[in-house]
């Protein structure tokens, strides 16, 4: 499987057979997701594995809507991605470095979540990122320490249906040319 064709066959499972996932495959979707992009190199996105029923129940029950709930009920794993606070897009004497002030955690967080995705789909893993969720009440469950902040779930697990892909959009309505000389861009020039 090439990069293009794992970029486009990847599609958000919702739904999972019940097969537990070796240890071995997760350890090595992690070690590839490790060679994400991140902030000066500073690596600050960590993973829980959680595959214990009663915190997957109780998460499925109390920190997330229903239809979160309902994907949960049937993975056999979550992950949940945290950061480590105060690196990405900071100085070392911790003022901000840029106008986005501390933005480029989640965005490295979203980096590492996107090659977690994608390595998943290498290993016929199939995955969803959720964004919806009680962030402290899972905080509090997972215990998750005051120098982390968690990012997103991640559900993961051997799919048990092939979903088509959401329509996406055209390249003419996602990109822009600023370009002086190239006259074949010019419809996308503004
Ligand atoms: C930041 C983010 C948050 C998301 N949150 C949820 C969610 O809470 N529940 C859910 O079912 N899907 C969620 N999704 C999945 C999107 O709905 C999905 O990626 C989109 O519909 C495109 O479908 P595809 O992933 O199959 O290409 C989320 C995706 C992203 C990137």
């Amino acid at each position: 499987m090439n990069v293009t064709e794992c970029i486009k066959s990847r599609r958000s499972i919702r739904k999972y057979k019940p097969d537990a996932i070796d240890h071995s495959i997760i350890d090595s979707i992690v070690s590839t997701a490790s060679y994400s992009p991140s902030w000066k190199n500073t690596q600050i996105t960590r993973y829980i594995a959680i595959e214990d029923s009663s915190i997957l129940s109780t998460i499925a029950e109390q920190f997330v809507p229903d239809f979160n709930a309902k994907i949960i009920r049937q993975a056999p794993m979550l992950i949940a991605v945290t950061y480590v606070k105060g690196r990405s897009g900071f100085e070392r004497d911790g003022s901000f470095s840029t106008k986005k002030e501390d933005r480029w955690q989640m965005f490295d967080a979203g980096i590492a979540s996107m090659s977690f995705c994608l390595a998943a789909e290498e290993q016929g893993l199939g995955t969803v990122i959720m964004g919806v969720f009680d962030e402290d009440g899972i905080t509090g469950l997972l215990q998750i320490p005051e120098d982390r902040e968690l990012a997103a779930l991640i559900a993961i697990g051997y799919p048990d249906i092939s979903p088509q892909a959401p329509k996406r959009k055209t390249v003419d309505v996602l990109l822009q040319y600023k370009s002086k000389t190239a006259p074949q861009a010019a419809r996308h020039q503004i």
